[in-house]
């Protein structure tokens, strides 16, 4: 059994990995601003609610509730997606930052903070995308999720270079067009497919992939 912590657990992709890994019998740390009915109503799963990460107190609140736990998992999973564009910029400059705060800097707060229960073996995923993909990018717009998550995908490979020496891996990962609140539930999958998708690349990771930025469908994506 495996400890798993997941962050946005409330709803959309990070629901349902908590649902998942419960159900394939690890211990999981549901980490979320709010529970949500459907959370709660996954027998044995533990919930760490008032968890804003991007707020230096909630992470150090975090720290503390789960001192002395190992986790063998973290995922950072929490994001943003709003629209921006160019015309707009002046008037969403805070749009841009917020997701530069939840995309880019939250994922390496977190995982600063709880730095301590994680130990050789253990596995950090950032939850990215492939709109943070430089080469990918033939569509252009999305100004400011696409500079947070390209800016996610940079702090990864340094966070596995970081963390190579401890033992710890770091994968980025792309959970494909998924239907959740934020595609309006637009997309070509649902949650399930993805967060299963999702748990097969993790356990493929390790030290000799760590840094990789890969697609949940096994493809490697391009930077
Ligand atoms: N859906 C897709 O097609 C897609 C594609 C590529 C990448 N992704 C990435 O996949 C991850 C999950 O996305 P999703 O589709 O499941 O989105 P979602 O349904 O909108 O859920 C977002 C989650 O992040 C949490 N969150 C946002 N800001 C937070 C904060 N400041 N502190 C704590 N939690 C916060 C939300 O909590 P609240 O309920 O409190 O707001 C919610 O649990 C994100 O990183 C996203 O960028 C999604």
């Amino acid at each position: 059994m495996s400890t798993v912590l997941i962050t946005g657990a409330n709803r959309g992709i990070g629901l349902e990995l908590a649902k998942q890994y419960q159900a394939k019998g690890h211990q999981v740390i549901a980490v979320c601003r709010h529970a949500s009915a459907e959370l709660e109503s996954i027998d044995g799963v533990r919930i760490e609610s008032g968890i804003d990460v991007t707020q230096a107190a909630d992470l150090a609140d975090l720290k503390r509730r789960i001192e002395g736990v190992h986790l063998d998992v973290l995922i950072n999973n929490a994001g943003l997606l709003v629209g921006s564009s160019l015309a707009g910029i002046e008037h969403e400059l805070d749009a841009y930052r917020d997701q530069f705060e939840i995309n880019t800097l939250a994922p390496l707060r977190v995982t600063a903070a709880l730095l301590d229960s994680l130990k050789a073996g253990s596995k950090v995923i950032i939850i990215t995308s492939r709109m943070g993909s430089v080469a990918d990018n033939t569509s252009g717009g999305q100004f400011a999720y696409r500079i947070s998550k390209a800016g996610v995908n940079s702090a990864g490979v340094s966070l596995a270079h970081e963390l190579k020496p401890k033992g710890i891996a770091v994968g980025l990962l792309h959970p494909g067009y998924v239907r959740t609140g934020m595609t309006k539930h637009t997309g070509h999958i649902d949650p399930d497919e993805s967060a299963r998708n999702l748990i097969e690349r993790i356990d493929e990771l390790d030290l000799t992939s760590t840094g990789s930025f890969r697609h949940a469908n096994g493809e490697s994506l391009p930077w």
